[in-house]
């Protein structure tokens, strides 16, 4: 992995200015000498993002979210640090002479495993479009996949004979890996294709590599719909979404994710220009998945199938999601339709009135419970009300709050005040308040730690005290800014704030921690003796640690011999501290 010099880096970030960067991302607003925004990487209802444009920094006074232009860049587009580089030069008009390949070097043995499925995609493709693939390709038609969606998606044929195994093994591979990624099978002395007289769909990664196949049955009778390639190194269900590469891009353009089932869900939406779609393919979300459905927009919707199993999917995928702080959208279709045959049946105009009226996770749920309730028996009607307290409790806006109550009445003939009594007996959870800031009452070790690193971040002096006074800082984080800080000012002669961020590059927790001790409200000129006091303070707490620690192994040694060395370290030790 080629590195991007630091000096270059450098020269890039002063010919741009933050403030106008961030401007193209988010509307910001000027105070004084610095500007705000809503900060885009926790809920903000107020502007609480702060921009420097003399520190050439951003820091978020609730999240603690901060670092400066290559940083925000990385952090709102969720891409390296490399790539935020690359992106901020153009916008510079720097030539970036430099490859933009983050990708760290796969393994040997993954490589021609790649190159073993790229090839077979290819020759599937190529089935499909020779004079054995007619059969296939008019079914396609007939479910109104044009050839350039075809194309699009790679879509081929496997065929009922052994050429996958034949072509990979001519070309030299090797039979057990064949097996292992699961193209072939074997028996004694033969081997066979897995895949047969299937419509074949390729599976990618998240980087677009094909990984896997899913075939499906287009012209006969068979129990299973689709066959699809078993894990491997390489392939992962659970760790993959369909179309997750394609769709990347249209995700962080609308700020919002589809997710379907079914790859015809993934390709009907494109077709018609819903291009911002994943599937699940059939399986639970996972928390991988949840994750992957994060880094592309915080703005999720769930289309699943209109059916039962849909509804059942749409209910794990609500916990899985919200497991990790989201919190969805639905879609629910009508007459038990999946996203494709809606589309295909009552046009894209219907389908897209329900993307202009998503349900929230709470109307869905009180949905669900209504359609599985019998309102002639009062027991059940009893239960439905209790489910639905749980629901109410979490409607924060109190008119939507009132209407649902009043519906809720008029549905199952309870009244508005039962239904509310019940609601407030539902012990109050209390509200999560993610990413704020928590403040540990410091001790003076702890305090005269980050002092010296403030002091460290603006002045030689300091750094030179620290590299000739100081064995260690106690706090690892503090430690390796202490470290990281020497080394800049030791190549550079110089330090900096803004630079010295730049070097962290995207040492994120670092750079989060380095501006805020930058923050601390300390005077800007003392004398060296003040940061010597610092160091002695910093001794101090290490030796403290010391005597407690040996007090405690000497609370516990039986051996009488060990003890009394102990206890001369004790006695030294304690000299050291009236020092
Ligand atoms: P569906 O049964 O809803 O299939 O399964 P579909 O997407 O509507 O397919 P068509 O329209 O009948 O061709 C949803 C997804 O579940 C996975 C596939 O990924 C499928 O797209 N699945 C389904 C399997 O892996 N195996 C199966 O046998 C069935
Ligand atoms: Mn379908």
């Amino acid at each position: 992995m080629e590195k991007i010099p630091y000096d270059i880096i450098l020269d890039i970030q002063r010919k741009v200015n933050i403030v106008d960067i961030i401007a193209e991302y988010l509307p910001i607003e000027r105070k004084g000498k610095n500007y705000f925004a809503i900060c885009p990487f926790h809920d903000d209802h107020n502007p609480s993002m702060s921009i420097s444009p003399e520190k050439q920094i951003y820091t978020c006074f609730v999240c603690g979210e901060s670092g400066n232009v290559f940083n925000f860049v990385m952090n709102y587009e969720k891409i390296s640090f490399k790539e935020a580089v690359s992106k901020v030069a153009q916008k510079a008009g720097v030539m970036l002479d430099v490859k933009v390949d983050d990708k760290p070097k796969v393994e040997d043995k993954n490589i021609k495993y790649y190159k073993m499925f790229d090839i077979t995609n290819k020759y599937y493709q190529n089935n499909i479009r020779s004079s054995y693939g007619k059969k296939a390709l008019k079914y396609l038609n007939d479910r109104k996949l044009d050839d350039e969606t075809i194309k699009e998606f790679e879509i081929g044929l496997s065929m009922n004979d052994n050429n996958v195994s034949k072509l990979l093994v001519n070309k030299g591979y090797d039979i057990n890996e064949l097996v292992d990624i699961g193209l072939c099978g074997k028996n004694k002395n033969f081997t066979y294709d897995i895949f047969r007289n299937r419509i074949m769909f390729p599976l990618y990664d998240l980087d677009g590599r094909v990984v896997g196949f899913s075939g499906r049955i287009y012209n006969e009778e068979d129990d299973s719909k689709y066959v699809n390639s078993k894990e491997s190194l390489i392939f992962k269900k659970g760790m993959l979404l369909y179309n997750y590469h394609k769709a990347m891009k249209y995700a962080r353009e609308k700020h919002q994710i589809i997710i379907v089932e079914g790859f015809m869900d993934v390709i009907r939406l494109y077709t018609v220009g819903i291009k911002n779609v994943v599937a699940s393919m059939g399986t639970a979300i996972t928390k991988e998945h949840a994750d992957l459905i994060r880094k592309l927009s915080k703005n999720v919707v769930l289309c699943f199938d209109g059916d039962k199993a849909g509804e059942k999917a749409t209910i794990s995928a609500i916990e899985a999601l919200e497991k990790i702080g989201i919190e969805p959208k639905i879609i629910r279709l009508e007459d038990n339709l999946d996203p494709d045959d809606y589309i295909i049946k009552k046009g894209i105009d219907l389908y897209n009135n329900h993307l202009n009226n998503l349900m929230s996770v709470v109307s869905f749920r009180l949905d669900v419970n209504k359609t599985n309730t019998n309102f002639n028996d009062f027991n059940e009607v009893s239960n439905y009300i209790k489910s639905i307290t749980k629901e109410l409790e979490k409607i924060d806006d109190k008119v939507v709050y009132e209407l649902t109550l009043k519906k809720i009445s008029k549905e199952t003939g309870v009244d508005v005040d039962t239904i509310n009594d019940m609601v407030s007996k539902v012990p109050k959870k209390e509200k999560k308040i993610i990413n704020k800031r928590i403040t540990i009452s410091k001790n003076k070790y702890d305090k005269a730690e980050e002092y010296l690193i403030y002091y460290m971040l603006r002045n030689k002096t300091a750094i030179e005290l620290y590299r000739n006074k100081v064995s260690y800082l106690k706090n690892k984080k503090l430690s390796r800014i202490a470290m990281e800080t020497l080394e800049f000012y030791e190549k550079n002669g110089y330090i900096n704030l803004t630079d010295f961020t730049i070097y962290l590059e995207d040492k994120k927790e670092l750079i989060n921690e380095v501006l805020r001790i930058d923050d601390l409200k300390l005077p800007d000129d003392v004398s060296p003796g003040v940061i010597e006091d610092f160091i002695k303070t910093i001794d101090d707490g290490i030796i403290k640690d010391e005597i407690n620690k040996i007090k405690e192994q000497i609370r516990t040694e039986t051996n009488v011999a060990k003890k009394v060395v102990l206890l001369e370290k004790l006695s030294n030790l304690k000299k050291r501290e009236c020092k």
